[in-house]
Order: structure tokens, then C-alpha cells, then sequence
């Protein structure tokens, strides 16, 4: 059999060739240029269905998805009917099944995500990747105790969107829910992820967690990495939750991206219709997609510039991810051009979202095949 074996291959994986009918993706990507990376999983996405597919469908998310080199992602439960037992999650449990990527669901931590009662976690345990009520806090303390504790008998993660909005400042609310939290998962001895981590604050706590032996774990954004306050216009694309934040809180989460304490990288993305994101900054919905942007802008904005290593890039975008949230990759890969230079257009989006912060930005690095369990489930056109 033929083989990448021109190909460099970079980071941890076990690859699986292509094996239907790819005899010509083969000797197409077969170069001494192009380079082969595990494939990417996201745990953080919003895929709108069901309930809000003028946004997004399963499908248009996932084609996103493939042509940018990830095989597996994770779709937050801020849907309709919010999956908060098993006949909720059932009719996006039958879309899913013929995406190109593998979709594992999140189940909600309270009914309808209102934060008043529990969800049926056992029931939904079998079928989510994780608990979540993204979007919002659980204000509840008691609450979120009984949620971590029923989840640690289910050897089960909680992912929480940590915002305690008694605080004004959104950075305090972050860092507040976050530090009561890790006091419940220390109490409760619960696996905990913290989602979409953007403040200074947020990176001490967690780091000093993660030193006293706590199972907790955290993503970022690619957003929260490459912007700050000076770089926001008065643009919806520039509106998300939780927002963009100083320089100082970027430069903590470059450093924490760096030395491991942010385990991970997620997109979070959010696509909405283009009307709810042409309201400006102060009326637009919060959200903004990132799925088709984010290798190329962390690879151009952050490794080109020597920032971060090529290899703790991929490992934030697949392998931690992956041991976290026990999601299998084998079989998954794909090939990149890292020479290939464009501008970032979302006019060319497979996502029904178009609003990202990115738009028009020059990078470098561009998706050609993406392989899932052995089968090209997107091949580039371009070479
Ligand atoms: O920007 C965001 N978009 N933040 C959230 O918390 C929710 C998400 C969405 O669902 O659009």
C-alpha cells in the first residue's frame, strides 16, 4: 500500500490510512511540504440544533469542521428542547449520526439550563460527552454541589461557563463563579473543566488548583489569545461572552497556554444570523464563529511569531482534549500546507456563521484532507 511516507507527521496519534477509493489523495498529498496532524477536537461548539437552524445546522457545522482539520467536536446544550434527560437529547442524537465528524453532545447540568433543578444526569450520562449549562452560570451553590456530586458517582466531567453576574465587572464575575466552583469540586471530588477561561484572575486560580492536586482542566479561545481591548471595534464580530479583555489578560493566558496550566484550546463557536450580528457591538448577540479560522490565526499569530511551539499548539487542539474528555482520535489525521498564505474570508464559510474578528486577516496554513476512522471526510480542491 502507498503511505505518507513524504508527509511530516507532528504530534502524538495513531494513524490509520485513508482506505476507500483515495489512491489519488495519495500521490496528491504525499509531499515533503505538507505536514500531519492529528486530528483537531473541539469541545466547545454550538451546532444551533435542534431548535435555531436558521444559525447553524449539525450538518453546515460540521463541514466547517472537516475542511478544518478537526474530526471530533462537542455541542453545547444551549438548544431547543434543551437535552435535559434523554427524550430532549433524542433528535439530536439522529442528526448527529450522519455528521462527517464525530459529534458528542453535552447534556445540561439544570432543566431548560434555568439553574432551579437538576437535570437527569444518569440517564444522559451514557449518551454526553460532559455537563454543561453553557451560555450561563449556576448561581445555585447548593445546586451545583448536588450536580458535582452526582457527577463524580457518574464519572462524569462538568464543564462550567463560569459567570456569577451579581458582580459588575465581567472579569470578576469569570474569576468569582470560577473560585467557588473549584472550592466545590475540591469538596465534592468532581472532575471539573472550566470553559472558555479569558481573565488573569481565572489562570491564577486554576494554576494554584492544579498545583494543590485538584482534577480540574480548562480551555481557552483563540479570541481571548490573539485580541485585547485596543484591537475591538464597534462591530458585532467583536462582541462575545465572556469578552475580550486587556492585554495583561492576554499576555496571563499566553503564558498559562505555554506552561500547560490552559489544557486546551476550543473555539467556542457561536454562529448567528447576520442581522443578530449587524447591531454593532452594544446591540449584536454575543458570539462569533471560529471553527474555519482557528488553526490558521493560532499557527500565524502565535507560532510564526514564537509564542507557542507548533507541538503544544496541536497538542491544545487534539490530544489534550481527546485524554480529557475520553474521546477516541485513532484513524483521525490531517494534512496541512503550513507554506500556503490567504486572507481570511468568511464569505467562503461552510459555517452558516459569518461574524468572526479574523475577517481579513493574512495567515498562513491551510487544510487539504481530513481523515475520520480511516475515510477522507473532506478533501481541499485546491491542489
Ligand atoms: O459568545 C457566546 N455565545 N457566549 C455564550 O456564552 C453563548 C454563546 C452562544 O450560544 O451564542
Amino acid at each position: 500500500m502507498v503511505g505518507f511516507d513524504k508527509v511530516k507527521k507532528i504530534g502524538t496519534f495513531t494513524e490509520q490510512l485513508p482506505s476507500e477509493g483515495c489512491e489519488d489523495v495519495f500521490s496528491r498529498f504525499n509531499k515533503s511540504e505538507y505536514v500531519m496532524f492529528p486530528g483537531f477536537c473541539d469541545v466547545h461548539v454550538h451546532f444551533r440544533e435542534p431548535g435555531f437552524s436558521y444559525k447553524e445546522t449539525i450538518a453546515t457545522g460540521a463541514a466547517g469542521a472537516a475542511a478544518s482539520g478537526y474530526t471530533a467536536v462537542c455541542t453545547m446544550p444551549n438548544l431547543n428542547p434543551v437535552p435535559d434527560c434523554l427524550e430532549h437529547l433524542r433528535p439530536q442524537l439522529e442528526l448527529i449520526s450522519g455528521a462527517p465528524v464525530s459529534v458528542y453532545p453535552y447534556g445540561s447540568i439544570t432543566v431548560g439550563e434555568k439553574g432551579r433543578e437538576i437535570s437527569d444526569l444518569e440517564g444522559l450520562a451514557p449518551y454526553v460527552a460532559a455537563f454543561s449549562d453553557d451560555g450561563v452560570g449556576v448561581a445555585d451553590k447548593g445546586l451545583m454541589r448536588e450536580a458535582m456530586q452526582r457527577c463524580r458517582a457518574l464519572g462524569k466531567l462538568i464543564a462550567g461557563h463560569c459567570e456569577d453576574l451579581r458582580y459588575e465587572d465581567p472579569r470578576e464575575r469569570e474569576w468569582r463563579e470560577i473560585e467557588r466552583n473549584l472550592r466545590l469540586a475540591d469538596e465534592t471530588g468532581c472532575a471539573f473543566h472550566v470553559c472558555h477561561i479569558s481573565t488573569k484572575e481565572s489562570v491564577g486560580l486554576i494554576r494554584e488548583a492544579k498545583r494543590s492536586g485538584l482534577d480540574v482542566s480548562c480551555e481557552t479561545a483563540p479570541h481571548y489569545l490573539l485580541l485585547n481591548t485596543a484591537l475591538i471595534e464597534d462591530d458585532g464580530r467583536f462582541k462575545m461572552n465572556p469578552p475580550i479583555h486587556r492585554a495583561e489578560d492576554q499576555g496571563a493566558l499566553l503564558e498559562a497556554l505555554s506552561d500547560g496550566t490552559i489544557d486546551m484550546i476550543a473555539t467556542d463557536h457561536a454562529p448567528h444570523a447576520a442581522e443578530e450580528k449587524a447591531r454593532g457591538f452594544e446591540k449584536s448577540l454575543n458570539g462569533i464563529v471560529g471553527l474555519e479560522t482557528a488553526f490558521p490565526v493560532l499557527y500565524t499569530g502565535l507560532v510564526m511569531e514564537g509564542i507557542v511551539s507548533l507541538e503544544r499548539l496541536v497538542e491544545a487542539m487534539s490530544t489534550a482534549p481527546s485524554r480529557r474528555f475520553s474521546i477516541p482520535l485513532s484513524g483521525d489525521f490531517a494534512v496541512w500546507d503550513l507554506t500556503h498564505d490567504y486572507t481570511i474570508d468568511p464569505a467562503g464559510f461552510r459555517s452558516k456563521g459569518r461574524s468572526t474578528p479574523f475577517d481579513g486577516w493574512p495567515v498562513l496554513g491551510k487544510c487539504l484532507l481530513t481523515v475520520r476512522d480511516g475515510k477522507a471526510i473532506y478533501i481541499s480542491e485546491d491542489k
